[in-house]
């Protein structure tokens, strides 16, 4: 990551990147599990959040990922904001940037937004916390750190043991809405990267209209396609983006691709089921299966924050927590 002043795709970190933000934020771990999970890393900066559509996890987990790192943290609230009175984008950027904000933590409806706004800072450092259907790039970044993290505890080693070789081969499922899924596309760029295998299983409709350079296969039968997964990484029908007319009945849906208790029983015993939430349970996951060991949806969250510490510490700079220099908080 070194040497990108933002993080906008998955891609702006290429295989080195993924590899040092995954090792860093295994330190970030550690600190976590601190009595007083805070480090002085980050004092004296400021961290906005400008979230221009609905998020639970993300936004709080920005937000807990700055304050352990003791960055002040500023939390736009775009529905009571001047952006209802008419604001652009771009006068809402430069008056938080006048501000003298470090970082910018950008969710938008539309592709591309956050490009837009690294463009137009002077001095900010941007991430992109999922633009449209584009990208989400810290998602597939927590998704990557859980996988390694759960191989790790199954084989009684630490994680940074196994380094990202433990990627290479592994095979990946991802079901559902690809199309109207940023965490998808943020998922085929890291775990391609690392070297794992991705397939794609979802009804045509939901597939993207081309998959011209995307490096995966696509599964039409997703009972035949479950038996072979390492991870199954289940995403959540974007209602919001009108994936409903795509599918004939919710009911149609999950009978063929929803993660159904009868389905999940032909996964391989050590699978491992992913899903960035929120869960629509009884619609592309079981309830009953939701809650299943496998399925890693609370270690998921849990892990979003590392990774995010991780992420704002490699943008903004500071000392690695563990090392002598860096007391904890008291
Ligand atoms: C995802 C998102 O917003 O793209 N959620 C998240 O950030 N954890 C996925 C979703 O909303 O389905």
């Amino acid at each position: 990551m070194s040497g990108s002043r933002h993080l906008l795709s998955v891609s702006d970190l290429g295989t080195d990147g993924i590899a040092e933000v995954l090792r860093v934020a295994e330190a970030f771990a550690e600190v976590e599990r601190r009595s007083v999970p805070k480090v002085p890393t980050l004092r004296g900066k400021v961290v906005a959040t400008l979230f221009f559509e609905e998020s639970t996890r993300t936004r709080l987990s920005f937000e807990t990922a700055a304050k352990r790192l003791s960055a002040d943290v500023l939390s736009l609230a775009v529905a009571t904001s001047s952006v209802k009175k008419g604001e652009s984008l771009r006068d809402t950027v430069e008056t938080v940037e006048a501000m003298g904000i470090d970082a910018v933590i950008i969710r938008h409806s539309s592709a591309g937004a956050p490009h837009l706004v690294a463009r137009w800072v002077e001095r900010a450092h941007v991430v992109n916390a999922g633009d449209g259907w584009h990208e989400h790039p810290t998602q597939a970044l927590l998704d990557c750190f859980t996988v390694r993290q759960v191989l790790a505890e199954r084989k009684g080693v630490a994680p940074d043991e196994l380094g990202i070789g433990c990627f290479e081969g592994l095979r990946v499922l991802i079901v559902g809405d690809v199309r109207h899924s940023r965490v998808a596309r943020s998922e085929v760029l890291a775990y391609t990267a690392l070297g794992a295998h991705v397939t794609l299983a979802a009804p045509g409709s939901l597939l993207p209209p081309s998959l011209e350079g995307w490096p995966v296969e696509v599964a039409t039968d997703l009972d035949a396609a479950l038996g072979d997964a390492d991870v199954v990484s289940l995403l959540r029908l974007q209602a919001e983006r009108g994936s409903g007319s795509f599918v004939p009945t919710l009911r149609e849906y999950t009978a063929r691709w929803g993660l159904t208790a009868r389905r999940a029983a032909r996964l391989g015993e050590d699978a491992i089921v992913t899903h960035p939430g929120p869960m629509v349970r009884g619609v592309e996951i079981a309830s009953d299966v939701a809650d299943l060991p496998r399925t890693v949806v609370t270690q998921q969250v849990a892990n979003g924050v590392a990774v995010r510490m991780a992420i704002l510490f490699l943008l903004l700079g500071g000392e690695l927590p563990g090392t002598a220099e860096v007391p904890a908080v008291a």
